[in-house]
């Protein structure tokens, strides 16, 4: 299949006609699936009303079938036709936080391909804060379920380069809008219970969360393996570079130590440092990833960090610890999960 490849200003005006948008909005319609920058990351988006355009996404990703998808909406109007209520605090959120990185597990979800929520009598929503997505979005006039534009098992993809590396040739197009902002994925939070609950860390905090709602609680699963997760996709392997990736919790002298001894050994190194730690560091390959001190910047960067590994060649790659606070423990959600839980304490 050939791919497409339309470049648009990463600040169109939903307002206006351009018709790169136009055609790729054409294909949604014919259900072929469409890449497009969101300010998290990359989405493959098909219609998500189609049980074939779904089953497309699924396909071209390699994603496990029982790994429901998250639907995109331009609107309000749009999610009401989605859902079977809006309990108040979901209210209070997409009020909040719409558009934005934050997505939202509803009661209902029958109007959607079944594909879309395997299996699930839920339903995962979000508007996303992208020009060009919002655009998209109106001129396909569909809600369009849309998962990260990764293979599965890979980082998501963070620019549209990484996207056709991944998926050039099983996929109609991908609309170039440039770098995305937040870097992570959304925090997904369930709201057809009584108390908010968040499945997936992401660019909206807990702290964030309990100004608008209160009491928010985070899903066991996140921390205790023994616990089965609400969020599905979460069980599986994720963003993992090919090499393996170890997560050091101790002083820079410490890594250092573990790093020259595999060295010795005959291995090629590679060192996911930052901003305050690359001068200190020395490996094979040492790549910085934001700054320590503005967690933002480590978010920003990391996807893009860990395929950057994949191109150096390397045969591991050992990476400091950051804190859990705020966006802090979406980052640390996403290198563990690279890191396979692998863990090395001083
Ligand atoms: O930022 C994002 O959320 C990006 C952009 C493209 O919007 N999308 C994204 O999609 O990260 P994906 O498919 O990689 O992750 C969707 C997550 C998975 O963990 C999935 O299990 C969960 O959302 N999910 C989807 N529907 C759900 C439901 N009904 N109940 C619980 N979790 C659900
Ligand atoms: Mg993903």
């Amino acid at each position: 299949m050939h791919t497409n490849v339309w470049y648009v200003d990463e600040n169109v005006d939903s307002d206006k006609c351009y018709p790169q948008i136009v055609e790729a909005a054409q294909l949604l319609k014919q259900n072929e699936v469409i890449a497009f920058p969101t300010e998290t990351v990359y989405g493959l988006g098909g219609n998500a009303l189609s049980e074939k355009a779904v089953a497309k996404i699924f396909e071209a990703k390699g994603r496990p079938a029982d790994n429901p998808l998250i639907v995109h909406v331009a609107s309000r109007p749009h999610v009401e036709k989605l859902v079977t209520t809006i309990p108040k605090q979901a209210d209070q959120l997409m009020n909040a936080f719409w558009p934005g990185p934050l997505t939202i597990v509803l009661p209902g979800g029958e109007s959607v391909a079944s594909n879309v929520t395997a299996g699930l009598d839920t339903v995962a929503i979000r508007m996303p804060d992208h020009p060009v997505a919002l655009a998209l979005l109106t001129a396909a006039n569909l809600p369009l379920a849309a998962p990260s534009a990764n293979l599965s098992g890979k980082p998501s993809p963070t620019s549209a380069q990484h996207v056709i590396h991944d998926l050039d040739g099983r996929i109609a197009g991908v609309v170039d809008g440039g770098s995305t902002g937040v870097g992570l994925e959304s925090t997904v939070v369930d709201c057809s219970g009584d108390i908010v609950t968040i499945l997936r860390p992401g660019g909206v905090t807990k702290e964030q969360l309990e100004e608008v709602v209160g009491e928010v609680k985070i899903d066991p699963a996140l921390s205790d393996d023994g616990h089965q997760p609400k969020s599905p996709g979460v069980k599986y392997k994720h963003y993992a570079p090919t090499a393996p990736v170890t997560l050091v919790d101790g002083s820079y002298s410490f890594i250092q130590q573990i790093v020259d001894k595999r060295r010795a050994e005959g291995l090629k190194v590679g060192v996911l440092a930052t901003e305050e730690s690359k001068e200190l560091l020395s490996a094979d390959v040492v790549i910085p990833c934001g700054s320590k001190e503005e967690l933002i910047t480590v978010a920003n960067r990391l996807y893009d960090v860990l395929r950057k590994f994949d191109e150096s060649n390397v045969d591991e790659i050992y990476s400091e610890v950051f804190t859990h606070e705020g966006v802090g423990a979406a980052v640390m959600n996403r290198l563990s999960k690279a890191a396979n839980n692998r863990i090395i304490k001083e």
